[in-house]
């Protein structure tokens, strides 16, 4: 688990908080934060697509940080493999192929800058 501080860097009253290097989040990497109290995590799709979310799955709670694992431009929990897009939809996927919408994942504004990764804990939620 990381711990991220906050910049001095400001969109209203919501700060940008600094958690790690971009390098270490490459395509198809999940990694556990802590951001501000919150465990989140913060995945990378296949093609490069950078995103932050709780860290816990809105099914039965479950880590992502140890439970998820990016496919494709979703990241899955193993536990009963619900997925969620990058912007946190959820779905499922059922043998036939029919995928069913699920609950979504609590997001977090993420940004990229001078090689770091920076994410705000607050109103992009829900
Ligand atoms: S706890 Fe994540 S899919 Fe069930």
């Amino acid at each position: 688990m990381v711990r991220g501080r906050a910049t001095d860097t400001y969109r209203g009253s919501m700060p940008w908080i600094d958690v790690l290097a971009s390098d270490d989040v490459e395509p198809g990497a999940v990694v556990g934060v802590d951001v501000g109290g919150e465990r989140c995590v913060l995945w990378r799709s296949a093609t490069g697509i950078l995103a932050a979310c709780d860290a816990r799955c809105p099914h039965q709670w479950s880590d992502l940080a140890h439970e998820g694992v990016v496919d494709g431009e979703e990241l899955v929990c193993l536990t009963h493999f619900w997925r969620f897009d990058t912007a946190g939809r959820g779905s499922k996927v059922s043998m036939t192929g029919r995928r069913d919408p699920k609950g979504d994942v609590p997001r977090l504004d993420v940004r990229e800058d001078g090689g770091r990764i920076q994410v705000q804990v607050g109103d992009s939620r829900g």
